[in-house]
């Protein structure tokens, strides 16, 4: 038997040893979770006794996480927006910046006072945009779309924890191709990596994360490429769309977008001062 102190000890050296720059604190994490322990109640406990199996457990899951193995795929949860989500190898790890188009989205629908917002995500991955929208805005109703079937299952059973399943429906499609009604909000986080990056990314991105959400042809822009005309087809006429940015891509989305037909009147940025969301509406006719 050792005690957690011991424990966490142990696990830290090895987060350490592989390079990780936060060994402590990740190693209370993965104790929590293979001891099914909040945070808090890690920290009150370095006296308790952790069993043989459950310390077993706790060295497997350090090792794997000093080789960079996500953290998230290894607890199997993220949190965004102040919610916890599922996520697989199949979904993107949810990142605090598209928190920025959650933040724009709701300051539109209550600015324009939607009773019952439409709420259209294409690329839904984990549901992280879509759920954490439909928590805030109880009369709304929403689809996310996805071309993975792996990540809609896992969209599902976040609607399901979080309580929005009657009111998030998910379809599977590239893009907007399932769909034929028109939406009040349409948010998308589309993969905009250029595949000429992939090299120099993060391990824990490059080697773990699912290609179909990261890379989008060389240059970074094919996915809004292709999902612009779908924004053009789906929105309705008074409504807005919220486009994640990828660094230094804004302008080049802009350009896209008015190319098909959608006028960005808003580029909104993150917590790290870069322009993470993008907004558009139809262009006005005439
Ligand atoms: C960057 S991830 C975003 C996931 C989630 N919305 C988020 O913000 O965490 C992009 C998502 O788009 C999906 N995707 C990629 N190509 C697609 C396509 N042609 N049609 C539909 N979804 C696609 C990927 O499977 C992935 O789930």
């Amino acid at each position: 038997m050792a005690s957690v102190e011991q424990a966490l000890r142990q696990a830290a050296s090895l987060l350490a040893g592989g390079g990780i720059a936060d060994p402590r604190h990740e190693a209370r994490i993965l104790l929590g979770h293979v001891m099914g322990l909040t945070r808090e109640q890690v920290l009150l406990r370095h006296q308790s006794s952790m069993d043989a199996p459950q310390m077993a457990n706790l060295i497997g899951l350090a090792r794997r996480r000093a080789a960079h193995e996500p953290i998230a795929y290894l607890t199997g949860a993220r949190e965004f927006w102040g919610l916890s989500f599922d996520v697989t190898r199949d979904t993107l790890i949810p990142r605090p910046d598209s928190e920025t188009l959650i933040e724009a989205a709701l300051r539109f629908a209550n600015r324009a006072a939607l009773n019952s917002p439409r709420i259209l995500d294409l690329g839904t991955g984990s549901g992280c945009l879509l759920i954490s929208l439909l928590t805030e805005l109880p009369s709304a109703e929403g689809v996310g779309t996805d071309r993975s079937y792996a990540a809609l299952a896992v969209a599902r059973r976040n609607a399901s924890r979080h309580g929005v399943s009657a009111r998030a429906h998910f379809a599977a499609g590239s893009w907007g191709q399932a769909v034929a009604q028109h939406f009040d909000l349409i948010i998308a986080n589309p993969p905009y990596i250029a595949a000429t990056a992939r090299a120099g990314l993060m391990p824990e991105v490059r080697d773990h994360e699912p290609a179909e959400a990261l890379y989008a042809g060389a240059r970074g822009d094919e996915a809004y490429t292709a999902i612009a005309p779908e924004v053009l087809r789906l929105l309705a006429p008074s409504g807005c769309a919220f486009v994640e940015l990828g660094a230094g891509l804004g302008d080049r989305v802009a350009t896209i977008f008015r190319a098909a037909g959608l006028a960005e009147c808003e580029r909104r940025k993150d917590l790290a001062g870069i322009a993470r969301c993008g907004v558009f509406k139809r262009e006005r006719i005439g």
